[in-house]
């Protein structure tokens, strides 16, 4: 069995990286994050993975909210080989991936999505799944494609949706299904290999 060689790329709070550096540390995930990489300069992801030890740097900036341009996207490219990175794990990066890096990590990039997908892609689909009166939701890993939460689908979980529900109690209650089901889809993954 080898150990994964992952690269994060987040925008937000990182509470999923640190899912996946808490599975590690733990022994119950065979991987190694190589670097930590957010478009954010402020975004905690990168400061909760310096307090780690890791290794965790800002993307150039960009002309563009939600897509990098090419040119910048192969920088990011080279910063992942650099870092001798195998998988990219998008964990709340909040930008579409384009033709340079799914070109370079063809079928080596997964996300996780607060939703059953195909239900409810896009942003906020915690907040779609309780405007549509769903009892259950819940979070999807996905292989990531050109499309905006298309990717074939590697594992779900389900998460219910109890009477009473905020959007914030129910974002809570799927993140707690997220930090457990991403670092079971890569120890998978690390024990295929
Ligand atoms: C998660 O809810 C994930 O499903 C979505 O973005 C959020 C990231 O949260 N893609 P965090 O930064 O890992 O805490």
């Amino acid at each position: 069995m080898k150990s994964l060689a992952l690269g994060i790329l987040g925008s937000g709070k990182g509470s999923n990286f640190v899912a996946i550096q808490e599975s590690i540390l733990a022994g119950k995930l065979n991987a190694e994050i190589k670097i930590v990489l957010s478009d954010k300069a402020d975004a905690p992801i990168l400061e909760k993975a310096r307090a780690y030890g890791l290794r965790a740097e800002v993307l150039p900036k960009s002309r563009f909210k939600s897509r990098l341009e090419p040119e910048l996207e192969m920088q990011l490219v080279a910063m992942l080989r650099e870092a001798k990175v195998e998988w990219v794990v998008l964990a709340g990066y909040m930008r579409i991936v384009k033709t340079p890096l799914l070109e370079a990590y063809a079928d080596r990039i997964i996300n996780i999505h607060p939703s059953l997908l195909p239900k409810f892609p896009g942003l906020e689909a915690w907040k779609q799944a309780l405007a549509a009166g769903e009892k259950v939701t819940g979070c999807t890993v996905h292989y990531v494609n050109a499309g905006i939460d298309e990717g074939a689908m590697i594992a779900q979980r389900e998460v219910a949706i109890l009477p009473g529900d905020t959007a914030e109690i129910l974002h809570a209650r799927i993140q707690e299904a997220e930090h457990q089901l991403l670092p079971e889809v890569l120890q998978k993954f690390a024990s295929q290999s």
